[in-house]
């Protein structure tokens, strides 16, 4: 292992490759009888990954016209397949993968292409009236959802057509028929304002959409990069290696070469057809069926026998989006914090248990002057990664971990007075189907500023907190053997100061 927490090597080039790399490494499950991708499907996973437990490949899907698998829970709660995923150790601790990433975030590894010939993703191709997406593994996940969905674990390519920068979002995608599909994003991603851009010009919105690709490219999709920035540099910095794509027969978008599969596509501005819901990320179904925009699937390209990506939306841990959206999330608080110029930014974490990572912030710092807690409270609350649906944001002092959920509890109840130390934030983004809200007040939300840090004018005034004693600790320590207890000693950083 590398200083950085990085791994030497990445035995893997896509999907299929690093699913063999989790099978070695005891993280993927496969099953080989008929499943049925109408609810039983995402229930099997549901149930399975209530344990946190492995990737699910179905190998058998019930009824398709094409031979294709579904994979589901790619990564989900599992914090050891993020890891493998993009190099990092899987032993380091939940802080530490935060740390490493923070560091991964900042590498940007634009792409290589490849010719055509070289694109594995060109196995299969379809179009026109050969296009039939109804041949392929398409979930219905609950049963009350508005209809089957493709994959979902996607990665959706749509270019702004002012700066000539490609775009990726991970957006649902409802199915309508065979070479219909529909395309979700909420008002104010990168996605749908590109896609605006291209209707303003009278033109229809190219897009490629990849199911299937490398679990970084996911991943990197589903981060809320720059707008000056694109996510394909950052999947490769994730990686440390280019991203391998091709080019689109019908669209001027990147095909990334070794995705299991993609289409081809255009969304109009004046076509759109009802979408939703769909049970989501936070455990309710999101919004009633509404008309949305739709793909236009010009042409269908696919590895022999590819691999859907089945993204279940579950609360946690029966979710996709679990530790790798947590550690990225934290890892883009602290980072933009430290860019906004605060200092004493130690660690953050975005629990998944909230809401899927998207409820509740906990940040910790090295209070340096007064109103330093205040201002990171603030920050966060409103800052691009950690605005939507977070409802609690919490500070702490450097004494606290924050993905110790626990020591965060410890430090809300004990230095955190209600009546003065939480702030509420009104009028603020939140999910559209938010059930503490009245329908008539959605879809905007609110959110608590809870400063658990000890109030800056009291630091090293008592009382003070009980430590052990240093020459104690390391008495203990050095009997823990003699005297019968199990395992390692838990690790002390702080000690009694004095008499
Ligand atoms: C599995 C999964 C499903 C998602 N579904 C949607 C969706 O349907 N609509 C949406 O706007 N965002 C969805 N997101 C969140 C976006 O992918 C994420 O906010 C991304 O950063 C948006 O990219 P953009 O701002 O570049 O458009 C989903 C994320 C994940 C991981």
């Amino acid at each position: 292992m590398a200083k950085d927490g990085t791994t030497e090597v990445r035995p893997w080039r896509d999907l299929r490759e690093w699913l063999e790399v989790c099978r070695q490494q005891g993280e993927l499950r496969t099953f080989s009888s008929e499943v049925d991708t109408d609810e039983e499907l995402a229930a099997i996973t549901f149930l399975a990954a209530r344990n946190k437990s492995e990737a699910y490949l179905f190998e058998n899907p019930k009824g398709v016209g094409m031979p294709s698998r579904v994979l589901s829970n790619m990564l989900g709660a599992s914090a050891k397949r993020y890891a493998l995923a993009v190099g990092l150790d899987p032993s380091l601790s939940t802080r530490e993968l935060i740390a490493a990433t923070r560091r991964l975030l900042k590498k940007r590894v634009p792409p290589r292409e490849v010719q055509p010939d070289d694109a594995p993703v060109f196995e299969n191709s379809f179009t026109g009236d050969n296009i039939n997406l109804l041949n392929y593994p398409a979930p219905k996940f609950w049963p009350g959802d508005g209809g089957r969905f493709f994959g979902t674990g996607n990665v959706t390519f749509i270019r702004n057509p002012d700066s000539g920068l490609v775009n990726a979002g991970v957006y649902r995608q409802m199915l309508h028929g065979p070479k219909t599909i529909g395309i979700n994003m909420v008002p104010g991603r990168h996605g749908i304002r590109n896609c605006h851009k291209w209707w303003e010009r009278g033109e229809p919105c190219p897009v490629l959409v990849a199911y299937g690709t490398d679990p970084a490219m996911f991943m990197a999709a589903t981060q809320a990069y720059k707008q000056s920035e694109s996510e394909l540099d950052g999947a490769g910095g994730l990686i440390g290696a280019p991203v391998e794509v091709t080019r689109g027969r019908f669209v001027d978008l990147p095909i990334p070469a070794r995705a299991e599969f993609v289409i081809e596509g255009f969304i109009h501005a004046d076509r759109q057809e009802v979408e939703g819901p769909l049970g989501e990320f936070h455990g309710f179904y999101s919004g009633a069926a509404a008309p949305k925009p739709v793909i236009d699937v010009k042409a269908i390209h696919h590895r022999t026998n590819p691999i859907l990506t089945a993204a279940l939306m579950a609360n946690y841990p029966s979710g996709e989006i679990g530790a790798y959206h947590a550690i990225m999330r934290s890892a883009r608080i602290c980072d933009t914090l430290e860019d906004l110029g605060l200092q004493g930014i130690v660690s953050a974490y975005a629990h998944p248990g909230s809401a899927s990572g998207y409820g509740f912030v906990a940040v910790s710092i090295k209070q340096t002057y007064p109103g330093h807690a205040a201002q990171v409270l603030a920050l966060t609350a409103q800052m691009p990664a950690a605005a939507y649906c977070t409802k609690y944001i919490v500070v702490v002092d450097d004494d606290v971990d924050p993905t110790d959920i626990d020591d965060v509890l410890w430090a809300m109840t004990t230095m955190a007075n209600p009546a003065d130390d939480i702030d509420v934030l009104r009028q603020t983004w939140t999910f559209r189907s938010d059930p503490s809200l009245q329908p008539e007040d959605r879809p905007y939300g609110s959110k608590a500023l809870i400063n658990a840090c000890r109030p800056h004018n009291q630091l090293g005034k008592p009382p003070h907190r009980a430590y052990l004693r240093r020459e104690i600790y390391d008495r203990v320590v050095s009997r823990w053997a003699e005297l019968g207890l199990d395992g390692v000693p838990p690790h002390i950083d702080r000690f009694h100061c004095g008499n």
